[in-house]
């Protein structure tokens, strides 16, 4: 079943460890000891992390926290954090961190303090926000903004449409936000069919200013702003920037006065904390935005300054590596125990995957280990009654993190009371699982025939010793959802750092966007090379006779 993923000799004594250990049954660890708990969970930046249901003991942590020591994760972190251009391919720094640091010591890079620039986007995101929620800002016609329309994808997208939508208790009441981002124009047309232009206020959201999807919905909402705002239409009062480009800012037609410029060393995936987090601002004001920041700045703060050995990204990063690398499991299952995290698992994706689904490491060679796991997952208790029959009885082992909150806010507190019974009832399910025996007894007690007892007890049998982590907050606030976050982002960076990779480029997706270029000419031109493979030439045929085009 275990791949063998060794070769760099930090990883040696994990590998001998998991010869010995490979098999640890959870259950007997619980059994003999009663302080498994006490031992395997901690607390940080309020997040509490229960790592004990998982196939490791004392010796598994300690050689994975060596492993971690002999690839120089703290090297890496401290890299991170100062600056340095560790995103070696796209010769980038990578300081996301410095967002929710605008207070701390000066940052300097290229011989200047950063800190103050980024004091400064922040106060022009907060003077815009103060303004639109205030009525300072208005429509071409004098109405004040009910409906703000996030147009972007990917980082620009999943991260900001995540935190809205958690945090949406907190909105204020006078907006209404929106996200669109697929090029399939059912989704603009569907947001569109909501918004008085006139009362409506795009953000097109891009660092580079030119995505086509963006790009493209971008047009058609200006379009479909100009023909129906009446007379006086000022593409100027109902669209705004976010983005690293000016000049393509400026070419698309939106004012420079209303660009909110992001930053080259922010990655997509890590901008949420930037003017990318204009639409979670303007949804929950500028106060929760940074209570966001202050929130994963706790994180980063303990991230930075803790012993691995008491780091929660660093040991969620290195469970995660036993659970991938040493016990075999392809995939990661995210899994809220809260309605209103219902877009994290989407969000944790592009994390984790856009960052660590790679194959050749930092130097230019292929990688020794097997990288990412597949991210996956849903809200409980809806994917209860869905897909965790495979979760708990099917042939691939799939790790688990458990997301919830110990205090609900939706006032109804039997509710929340089943929801966290259901959550811990499900790891203990996954952990425990049930011996053939144990289900004979209750077959018995239910008066099966012997026969058919027999067979059944083997379908009702659960092998159990299925690993999960379950992390859990107080309450859901802006401050617990940025230490959240920011302990996913560390957690990545951390299991990048160990399999030798850079996590912050993204270069597995240029491929696809180059040949949509020229499968688009073809679509739309006269001639029909037959180019491709025949597959897609029959593919490409065939859209073109169902539309006429040929
Ligand atoms: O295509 C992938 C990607 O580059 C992501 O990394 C990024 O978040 C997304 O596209 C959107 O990019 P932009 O903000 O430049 O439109």
């Amino acid at each position: 079943m275990t791949p063998d993923p060794v070769s760099p000799s930090c990883w040696k004594a994990v590998q001998d460890h998991y010869r010995e250990a490979g098999q640890l049954d959870m259950r007997e660890l619980f059994h003999n000891d009663p302080n498994r708990f006490s031992r395997f969970s901690l607390e940080a930046a309020g997040i509490f992390l229960d790592f004990s249901k998982n196939r490791i003991n004392e010796d598994t942590f300690r050689v994975l926290v060596e492993a971690a020591r002999q690839q120089d994760l703290a090297g890496w972190v401290d890299r991170m954090f100062r600056g340095e251009k560790i995103n070696l391919t796209e010769n980038r720094r990578v300081l996301h961190t410095a967002l929710r640091n605008q207070h701390g010591p000066p940052l300097i890079v290229d011989g200047k303090d950063i800190l103050p620039a980024v004091r400064s986007k922040l106060e022009n995101i907060g003077r815009f926000v103060e303004a639109v929620h205030g009525g300072d800002w208005r429509g071409c016609t004098g109405k004040r903004v009910k409906d703000i329309v996030n147009i972007g994808i990917g980082g620009s997208d999943l991260g900001p449409r995540m935190v809205v939508d958690a945090l949406h208790g907190y909105a204020v009441s006078s907006i209404k936000s929106h996200f669109v981002a697929n090029v399939d124009g059912t989704d603009l047309s569907r947001v569109l069919s909501q918004l008085d232009p006139q009362t409506s206020l795009f953000v097109i959201a891009s660092k580079t200013f030119q995505t086509p999807e963006t790009m493209i919905n971008a047009r058609s909402a200006r379009q479909w702003f100009l023909d129906r705002a009446g007379p006086g239409a000022n593409v100027a009062r109902h669209f705004v920037a976010v983005s690293a480009d000016s000049a393509e800012v400026q070419a698309f037609g939106i004012d420079l006065a209303n660009l909110f410029e992001t930053w080259d060393w922010v990655g997509g995936r890590y901008s949420l904390w930037s003017a990318n987090g204009l639409s979670i601002a303007l949804s929950i004001g500028m106060a929760g935005f940074e209570d966001l920041l202050k929130g994963a700045r706790g994180m980063d703060e303990h991230f930075r300054t803790t012993p691995f050995e008491k780091n929660m990204p660093v040991i969620l990063a290195l469970v995660g590596i036993w659970n991938r690398n040493f016990l075999g499991a392809q995939t990661l299952a995210t899994l809220p125990y809260d309605h209103r995290l219902q877009l994290f698992p989407a969000y944790l994706q592009q994390l984790d995957m856009e960052s660590n689904g790679k194959t050749i490491d930092r130097h230019g060679r292929n990688t020794s280990m097997q990288t990412a796991p597949i991210v996956w997952g849903g809200v409980g208790t809806n994917g209860q009654h869905a897909f965790y029959q495979l979760i708990h009885q099917g042939s691939d082992p799939v790790p688990v993190d458990f997301i919830v909150a110990l205090q609900g806010d939706s006032g109804l507190e039997m509710h929340h009371r089943v929801l966290v019974a259901n959550c811990f009832a499900q790891a203990e399910a996954l952990m425990r699982g049930k011996t053939t025996d144990e289900a004979l007894v209750e077959l018995t007690a239910s008066a099966e025939d012997g026969e058919s007892m027999q067979d059944l007890a083997r379908h009702k049998t659960f092998a159990g010793n299925r690993p999960s982590n379950t992390i859990v907050i107080d309450r859901l606030t802006s401050k617990s959802l940025g230490a959240l976050i920011a302990l996913y982002e560390h957690k990545v960076f951390v299991q990048g750092v160990m399999w030798g990779i850079n996590s912050f480029d993204q270069w597995g997706v240029e491929l696809g966007k180059k040949l949509v270029t020229g499968l688009l000419e073809e679509i739309e031109g006269e001639s029909f090379p037959n180019r491709h493979d025949s597959s897609t030439n029959g593919l490409l045929a065939r859209f073109k006779d169902r539309n006429g085009m040929r």
